[in-house]
C-alpha cells in the first residue's frame, strides 16, 4: 500500500481506514501490553502516534529491534486516540524497519538539545522539531518570495555568482582562482592574473544588484534570489559569510516608491507565513518567542515609521541613552542604535533615509545637498537592518566621478556605466537578507541555526 505524509493523515476523521506511513520514530513509550511509537516523517511539526499491541508477537519481535532514531514503515488502521495529545492514531498491523539506530550512539535521544550543541551535528538537526520547522519555513518564505513578484509582473534573473566587480566596493569579497597559491605566477612582482583561469581577478558575487540593474533597465521590473558572500569578520549572530539575497530592481522608480514596494512585501509575506504555516507557526510562539505571532500581526497591520538619517541621529542623541558606540553624524548606525531606534522609540519597524554619502555604496543616488544619497534601510525590531536599498545614481558623470572619489577605477564598471548612457532612466531597487528574515519571522536567537549549513568565521565542518 501506498505511503501517505503523516501531515495528510493527522486530518482524516479516525474511521478505522487502512492507511502506511513512512518516517523516523522520536520516541518510544512501552507498558506491558502495549507500545507507542511517536513518528516523525517532516511533512508536519506534529508527528502520528502508532499503537503497537505487544500481545501480537510478529509485532513484538520487530519492536524489540526499533529505537529512538530508526527508520520505519507502519501499516495500520486509522483510530481515534485514546490519549488528548492528538486526535487520531494508527493501530499497527505491520511493521518493517529500513534501518536501526543504536541507542548508545544516536546523539539525539533526549527531548530537548542546546542550539550550540545541534550545530554540531548539523546533518542531524534536521530531525528535531525546531530545524524541522525551519525548514518548512524556509520553503514556505522562498515560495512567497516568488510569488510577491511573479503576481507583480517582476522577472526572475540568474544573476551570476562568480563575479569580475565588487557590488558594494567594500571588499569584502572571497576570491575564485586556480592559480597555485604558494607559487603563483607574477609580472612585475605582483600576481599575474592574466594567467588564472578567467585571465583576470575573480570573486563570489556579494549581491546580484550590479548584473540586476542591466536587467531591470530592460525588463522594468526584475527580481534575483541567490546566494551571496561576504569575507566579513563579523562573529555576529547576525551575520553569515554565506547567505541568502531577494533583490528587486526596478525602474522608472524613486526612492519613495522603493520604500513602498519594500513594506508592501514584507506586509505579504508576514501574512503568508502566518496563513499556510499556523502549526510550524504555534511551534515558534511557544518554543522560542512568545510573542512572535503578535509581533508578525502586529506589523502587518502597522505603517511603517519613515525618517531620515539625520532625524535618527538627533533622535539618538536626545534619548539620554548609553551606547556603547558613540552616536554622530557621519558615523553608520551600528546594531545597538537601530535596535534602539525600532524597539524603544517607535516600537515598529522604521526605515530610514538619506545617510551620508560616506558611509554608503558608490552608486546610489547623490542627495542635492551634496552630502547624503537616496538609501533607505528598514529596520525591525530585535534585529535591526533586514533590508538594505536605494534609489541608484542615474546620471553618468556624478556616478563616475563617486567611483573616482571611492578608488574605483571606472573601466572595471564600463558596462555598469554604460547603463547611464543608453537610455538612463530613475531606477531603485533594494536586497532582504534571507537569513534575517527568516531569523526575525521565527524569533531565533542566532542566524546561524536558520540555514542548514552556516558558513562564518571559522566555521566550516559540513
Ligand atoms: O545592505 P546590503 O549590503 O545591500 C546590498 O547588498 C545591496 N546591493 C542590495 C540592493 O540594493 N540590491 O545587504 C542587503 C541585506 C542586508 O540588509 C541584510 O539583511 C543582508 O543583506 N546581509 C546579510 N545577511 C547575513 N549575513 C551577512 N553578512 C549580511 N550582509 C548583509
Ligand atoms: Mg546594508
Amino acid at each position: 500500500m501506498k505511503a501517505q505524509q503523516i501531515k495528510e493523515i493527522l486530518v482524516l476523521p479516525s474511521d478505522g481506514r487502512e492507511i502506511t506511513i513512512n518516517g523516523w520514530v522520536r520516541t518510544k513509550r512501552e507498558s506491558k501490553n502495549v507500545c507507542f511509537l511517536e513518528v516523525s516523517d517532516g511533512s508536519s511539526i506534529n508527528n502520528i502516534q502508532v499503537v503497537v499491541d505487544l500481545s501480537n508477537k510478529s509485532l513484538a519481535d520487530q519492536i524489540e529491534r526499533i529505537t529512538t532514531g530508526a527508520s520505519i514503515k507502519a501499516c495500520g488502521f486509522l483510530v481515534a486516540s485514546q490519549g488528548s495529545e492528538q486526535a487520531v492514531e494508527l493501530a499497527a498491523k505491520e511493521i518493517y524497519m529500513y534501518g536501526a539506530s543504536p541507542a548508545d550512539e544516536y546523539p539525539l535521544q533526549k527531548k530537548r538539545h542546546s542550539f550550540e550543541f545541534l550545530r554540531e551535528i548539523a546533518h542531524l538537526r534536521a530531525r528535531t522539531n525546531t530545524f524541522g520547522a525551519i525548514a518548512r519555513v524556509r520553503s514556505s518564505m522562498s515560495f512567497a518570495i516568488h510569488s510577491f513578484f511573479q503576481e507583480r509582473g517582476f522577472v526572475y534573473v540568474h544573476t551570476p555568482i562568480i563575479t569580475g566587480s565588487d557590488c558594494e566596493g567594500a571588499g569584502q569579497m572571497f576570491q575564485v582562482t586556480t592559480l597555485p597559491i604558494e607559487t603563483p605566477p607574477t609580472k612585475d612582482g605582483t600576481i599575474d592574473y592574466f594567467e588564472d583561469f578567467f585571465g583576470k581577478k575573480a570573486s563570489l558575487t556579494v549581491s546580484g544588484q550590479l548584473e540586476g540593474e542591466t536587467y531591470a533597465t530592460a525588463l522594468s521590473r526584475i527580481y534575483t534570489f541567490g546566494p551571496t558572500f561576504r569575507a566579513e569578520n563579523s562573529n555576529t549572530s547576525r551575520h553569515l559569510a554565506e547567505f541568502w539575497m531577494v533583490e528587486p530592481e526596478v525602474a522608472f522608480c524613486d526612492i519613495q516608491g522603493d520604500m513602498d514596494l519594500a513594506e508592501e512585501f514584507l506586509k505579504y509575506i508576514f501574512t503568508w507565513l502566518l496563513d499556510r504555516c499556523p502549526d510550524d507557526m504555534n511551534f515558534f510562539n511557544t518554543r522560542i518567542d512568545k510573542e512572535i505571532i503578535a509581533t508578525l500581526t502586529r506589523i502587518i497591520k502597522s505603517r511603517f515609521e519613515r525618517i531620515t538619517y539625520t532625524k535618527a541621529i538627533s533622535l539618538l542623541e536626545k534619548s539620554g541613552q548609553c551606547f556603547e558606540f558613540p552616536v554622530a553624524w557621519g558615523s553608520d548606525l551600528q546594531s545597538e542604535h537601530e535596535r534602539y531606534i525600532t524597539e524603544k522609540i517607535f516600537k515598529k519597524p522604521v526605515i530610514i533615509t538619506d545617510y551620508p554619502k560616506e558611509i554608503k555604496a558608490f552608486y546610489m543616488k547623490l542627495n542635492a545637498d551634496g552630502r547624503t544619497v537616496r538609501a533607505m534601510d528598514v529596520l525591525v525590531p530585535r534585529l535591526g537592518e533586514i533590508i538594505g536599498g536605494s534609489e541608484r545614481e542615474a546620471d553618468y558623470e556624478k556616478l563616475k566621478g563617486r567611483m573616482i572619489e571611492l578608488n574605483l577605477n571606472p573601466n572595471d564598471y564600463w558596462w555598469y556605466l554604460d547603463l547611464r548612457r543608453f537610455g538612463t532612466v530613475p531606477h531603485a531597487g533594494f536586497g532582504l537578507g534571507f537569513e534575517r528574515l527568516i531569523q526575525f519571522v521565527t524569533g531565533m536567537q542566532n542566524i546561524r541555526d536558520v540555514i542548514p549549513y552556516p558558513r562564518c568565521v571559522k566555521t566550516l565542518e559540513f
